[in-house]
């Protein structure tokens, strides 16, 4: 008798005898029902989208509103990032470093092992090839993902790029690959129905350095569980980059073009949630017609050296998976557009024309609509119950390729120049709109201390002021103290260092009241930026560093008052004591592995002070 014919996706779609034998080994511990080689198709996306609306998991949006978009809602305890639950386990917990949560890996492979043995059973397992950075670019980096959820391979299809020709590379052999093991942690028993959303109250975010090594247990949420972004792209990759002389970093990427046509790239490190995929995509304000802005990247930038010493960077992602509320065709416009179509939205709000809302939409919210947790939700149900539609980390997951701004050279294999870095923080207070460090230690003093007012992109408490260097808190793998020695050494392998800034959009006056508009408004900042890496602006020095003064700044266009910009501007002694003792409280932490350039740096800011 003969045996049932395989379904075309078990076969396997790689002769990698490695991989074959992993993925072998895999299914023994997990035990799926099934496994599924995923080739990268439309067809096999529609197919899988299509299992996932019938089996509750996504919601289709309507075809003639959202054409290729797709809603889905999460359980309402997998909303963001578990950061308590990341762990980094290095060899020695002295390289994991204060920042890190650490148990020892041999300990912690154990853990994994009872965790995910038989944890896929009644589920299929899907062997997930991915490439972060184009196919053929020599700074991109391939990984595997196993992992039991079809939502993950269909973000992933949109956040990178997949399927067979990452196969191609694998059985080529150049490539390391990084093995990337994902569960939500929910088996089925014979004949149980499975639920929207599964997912396990036990999370563990796992992450091995030196065997470059990911597993992901419990969540099938964002960074949690679309392992390429943060687990590969900024913890492994920080430790690839600091072995091989890059950097790996939580940045967007843009070019401004102005109306000569002189193209300058700026990286730029906000914390989550605090303004990377609005900048990246910005629309010059009135006033600067024959300006672009161009995005190459929102949320992840690897930069390295090229042979001349010039310093270029990928965006090592395909996709968006951006904050959804608060994002409008006001505020970003090209995200807008980026998301009209063949996205997947998750923890939004559904309105009865089968379309998407959240906060911040429309000025309007619409007489009626379906909360992100499935219940009828109206304006007046809102006011009541401070009950928002869209989870405030609800996001978008959109291919970059339908970002109207996007740079023509998104794709070039070996990147773009990078000519400037900025760091911007959400801090109500102390911290000017816009100054740029003396040079390049002051700079990476600037990033290093940088401090931001935590946001809902991590569970946890939200908006508390905590030290977040360069916006690698949660994403450095490594010790932060050799992180910051890895930036200072940077410098020796460039034969000119981009000029280093801070801005902070998020200022407030004694109304509680943002004193800076914000947005497309950015751009003025940007442009002053842009001119001091031309040597073309002015500044007046001040003891934290270049301060544009009112006329420095291009006002074409927008009525801001110069008292309004004082205050924006103002810098306040007593205020950057405390706020240098909140440095030293971070410093602390680091102690032995902290540079000496970073207390020295103290000191100077102290005297200046
Ligand atoms: P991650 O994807 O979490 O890394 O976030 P991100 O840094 O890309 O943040 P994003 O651009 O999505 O912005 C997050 C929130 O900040 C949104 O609610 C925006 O509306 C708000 N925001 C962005 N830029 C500005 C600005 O210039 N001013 C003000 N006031 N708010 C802003
Ligand atoms: C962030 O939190 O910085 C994000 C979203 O970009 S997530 O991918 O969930 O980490
Ligand atoms: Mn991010």
């Amino acid at each position: 008798m003969k045996s049932p014919a395989l379904p075309a996706s078990a076969v396997p779609l790689s002769t990698n005898k490695h991989l074959l034998r992993w993925v072998e080994k895999m299914a023994e511990l997990t035990r799926p029902a099934a496994i599924h080689w995923v080739d990268g198709s439309q067809e096999e996306f529609d197919a899988l989208c299509a299992e996932m609306v019938a089996g509750g998991t996504l919601i289709q949006l309507n075809e003639g509103l959202w054409p290729g978009c797709y809603l889905a809602r999460s359980d309402p305890s997998d909303v963001a990032r578990v950061e308590d639950r990341t762990f980094i386990c290095s060899l020695s917990k002295d390289n994991a470093g204060p920042t890190n949560n650490w148990v020892n890996p041999f300990e912690m492979r154990r853990t994994l092992k009872n965790l995910f043995r038989g944890c896929m059973r009644g589920r299929t397992m899907y062997v997930l090839p991915f490439s972060m950075g184009p196919i053929d670019s020599p700074m991109s980096r391939i990984g595997v993902e196993l992992t039991d959820s079809p939502y993950v391979v269909v973000n992933m299809r949109i956040m990178a790029r997949i399927g067979l020709p990452v196969f191609r590379e694998i059985d080529q052999d150049i490539k390391r690959v990084v093995p990337c093991m994902h569960s939500v942690g929910a088996p089925l028993g014979p004949g149980e129905r499975d639920v929207p959303w599964p997912c396990n109250p036990v999370k563990y975010i796992v992450h091995f350095p030196e065997a470059r090594e990911i597993w992901s247990y419990g969540s099938g949420y964002g960074g949690n569980a679309l392992l390429g972004k943060k687990c590969f792209a900024l913890r492994i990759a920080s430790n690839i980059a600091r072995d091989e002389g890059w950097m790996a970093e939580h940045m967007l990427i843009l070019g401004v073009e102005d109306p000569q046509g002189e193209r300058t790239y700026v990286a730029a490190a906000f914390p989550s949630a605090c303004g990377k995929t609005n900048f990246a995509m910005m629309i010059p304000p009135k006033g600067f017609e024959g300006w672009k802005i161009w995005t190459v990247g929102d949320d992840i930038a690897w930069i390295k050296p090229n042979a001349d010493g010039e310093l270029y960077g990928i965006n090592p992602e395909a996709g968006f998976f951006g904050v959804a509320p608060g994002t409008s065709p006001k505020t970003n416009p090209n995200a807008i557009a980026a998301l009209s179509r063949n996205t997947i939205f998750t923890n939004v709000a559904l309105t009865p024309d089968g379309g998407v809302w959240w906060e911040g939409l429309t000025p309007e919210p619409p007489a009626e609509c379906i909360d992100w947790q499935g219940n009828k939700w109206t304006p007046q149900i809102g006011k009541q119950t401070g009950k928002k539609a869209a989870h405030p980390n609800a996001r978008f997951t959109a291919p970059a390729s339908q970002c109207p701004s996007i740079d023509p050279h998104w794709e070039d294999p070996n990147g773009v120049p990078i000519s400037a870095f900025i760091f911007g923080g959400r801090r109500a207070a102390t911290i000017p709109l816009v100054y740029q460090a003396f040079n390049w230690s002051t700079g990476v003093y600037v990033g290093a201390t940088m401090g931001s007012e935590t946001t809902a992109a991590a569970a946890g408490a939200v908006g508390k002021v905590r030290r977040d260097p360069m916006a690698m808190l949660p994403f450095c793998g490594y010790h932060m103290g050799d992180y910051l020695r890895h930036w200072l050494r940077m410098q020796r392998s460039l034969t000119s260092t981009p000029r280093i800034f801070q801005v902070n959009w998020f200022r407030k006056d004694s109304e509680g009241q943002f004193i800076w508009p914000g947005f497309s408004q950015n751009m003025r900042v940007l442009k002053w930026i842009v001119d001091r890496v031309h040597s073309r602006a002015a500044g007046r020095e001040t003891p934290i560093g270049w301060m544009p003064r009112y006329g420095d700044i291009d006002w074409q266009g927008l009525e801001f008052p110069e008292d309004k910009f004082e205050e924006l501007q103002s810098f306040d002694r007593d205020a950057w004591y405390s706020e240098v003792i909140g440095h030293e409280e971070l410093f602390i932490k680091l102690h032995d592995h902290l540079p000496p350039e970073m207390i020295y740096e103290r000191e100077l800011l102290i005297c200046r002070l």
